[in-house]
């Protein structure tokens, strides 16, 4: 090994390792000074009992001034780097994510559809009545979706001049799939074809509710605000030129009353309304004509009042 030009010559050994302990002592010392913690200083140099009285102090290299003493304004940011090992480091164990925070609430986000709002779009969608009867069959727009045996959509014809309204399926209907064939349909049916002298087939029956409301019950606003579309699409297929509202729930549902303002029967039959869907003729429901028979004169007024916009004929009394 070729000798080291910083540092002097030495034909004595002892001399030498002095001069290499001060040496490796100063180093440290000013590892120490800059910063590195992990430098433990050594004992001050004493004198060495190997070495002779005799001998001359060895000659040393001039130690640099120690540093100032750290003032915490300069301390280095940055922790000492550690010490120089073999060992392979722990693989860095990854920090779980934090999901993302919830975002910020938009001002201009569209309101949820209503019910009767997604009715009306896929009502619209329907080009015929096959479709449209396809659709409603698929409703669930209100909670009567999950009483029902099945809906009910409308009896008779594609196209039909006349049309009756009920207010809602009953247990047969519920059952039967078609409306007016409980208890109130042979009555219905005795007044088109007894009354009007025409077959039941050639006028078109249906209700404001595609579905039963449990227990026979009158229909919620709800009920009726979710099912309306259905109804409106149904007439606009349907294109009649007369409709005959039967009971207060279909005539006001639509005359477009709804809540306390529904009007009574009494006020609105014997007479002609115009409406968003044409003329209505409204009249007593078949279940109150049941109940109440003094009734039926009135109603037959109502129903040769629809025959007259019709153009049709009372049938002649038999002899
Ligand atoms: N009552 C109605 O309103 N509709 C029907 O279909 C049956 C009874």
């Amino acid at each position: 090994m070729s000798p080291d030009p910083q540092l002097p010559a030495h034909d004595d050994p002892a001399h030498e390792l002095d001069a290499l302990a001060n040496a490796a002592r100063a180093h440290l010392r000013r590892r120490r000074a800059f910063g590195d913690r992990s430098v433990r200083l050594p004992a001050p140099e004493r004198p060495s009992a190997a070495r002779p009285a005799t001998t001359s102090p060895a000659p040393t290299r001039p130690e640099p001034a120690p540093p100032r003493p750290e003032s915490p304004a300069v301390r280095p940011l940055a922790p000492p780097p550690p010490p120089p090992t073999l060992r392979t480091p722990p693989a860095a164990v990854p920090r779980p994510v934090a999901p993302p925070p919830p975002p910020l609430a938009q001002p201009n986000v569209a309101p949820a559809p209503s019910p009767a709002s997604e009715v009306a779009a896929r009502a619209a969608a329907c080009k015929d009545l096959a479709s449209l009867r396809a659709a409603v069959a698929e409703c669930r727009a209100c909670g009567l979706c999950s009483t029902r045996t099945q809906t009910v959509f409308s009896d008779g014809p594609d196209r039909a001049r006349l049309l009756f309204v009920g207010e809602a399926p009953g247990e047969q209907e519920d059952l039967q799939g078609v409306p007016f064939v409980g208890p109130a349909g042979p009555l219905l049916t005795d007044i088109i074809e007894k009354g009007i002298g025409i077959p039941r087939s050639q006028v078109a029956i249906a209700n404001v509710l595609k579905c039963r409301p449990p227990g026979n019950r009158d229909p919620s606003q709800e009920e009726k605000r979710a099912c309306a579309p259905w109804l409106a699409r149904q007439i606009e297929l349907l294109g009649p030129e007369v409709i005959v509202p039967l009971g207060r729930h279909a005539a006001n549902h639509l005359l477009g009353v709804e809540g306390p303002d529904l009007r009574s029967m009494g006020s609105l039959r014997g007479q002609v309304l115009e409406s968003r869907f044409g003329k209505l003729v409204p009249t007593y429901h078949p279940s109150y004509l049941l109940r109440t028979p003094d009734a039926k004169k009135d109603c037959w007024k109502d129903i040769q009042v629809a025959m007259g916009l019709l153009g049709l004929e009372p049938p002649k009394k038999r002899g």
